[in-house]
């Protein structure tokens, strides 16, 4: 089977995870929206980071190109805390394939966001109003901070062979 991985990554943390991959196919094509080469793969592991709940408009514009090919997702959203929201968003993202992909499984993980975001949620526990969700956010920011790490590379590598088969 011919394995391309696609991935969209604005700071590095899918393409952290799209470096792993790779490195256990490492004959696979590994190319961005903006070098798109999948035309010869039977299976393509995409992956995207999270953009307002979905993937971005950059990757939305390639996704033609993956008709009637297997699909394995992966991706990172800086709200991490729960499977329950990893798979709404796997959901949002299987929407936007051709409808005659096949999906063969998936994978996220957490994705650590820029020190700006840091920031305004510190400004929002300064005021009373705002303190409770500042708070819980900026827990939120902590822990994503630590991913994706070398056991989420492990995790991705795992769930990605057992779905390939
Ligand atoms: C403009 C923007 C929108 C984002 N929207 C979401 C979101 O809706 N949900 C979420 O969990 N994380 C969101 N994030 C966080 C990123 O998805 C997360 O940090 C991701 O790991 C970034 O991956 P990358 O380094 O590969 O670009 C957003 C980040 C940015 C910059």
């Amino acid at each position: 089977m011919k394995i391309a991985i696609l991935y969209d990554s604005a700071t590095g943390n899918t393409a952290y995870l799209a470096e792993a991959l790779h490195k256990t196919y490492p004959d696979a094509a590994l190319c961005t929206p903006d070098t798109c080469s999948v035309t010869d793969a039977d299976c393509v592991l995409l992956g995207f980071w999270t953009d307002k709940g979905t993937c971005s408009d950059k990757l939305k514009a390639v996704l033609p190109e993956l008709s009637r090919k297997k699909v394995f997702l992966f991706g990172t959203a800086g709200f991490g805390a729960s499977d329950s929201y990893f798979s709404q968003l796997i959901d949002r993202v299987k929407a936007e394939l051709p409808a005659d992909c096949q999906v063969m499984g998936w994978y996220m993980c957490a994705g650590r966001m820029d020190e700006g975001v840091r920031r305004r949620y510190e400004q929002m526990c300064e005021n009373p109003e705002t303190r409770e969700k500042g708070e819980m956010l900026l827990r939120n920011f902590e822990a994503a901070a630590a991913h994706p790490n070398a056991d989420d590379a492990t995790a991705l590598v795992e769930r990605c062979r057992a779905a390939l088969g």
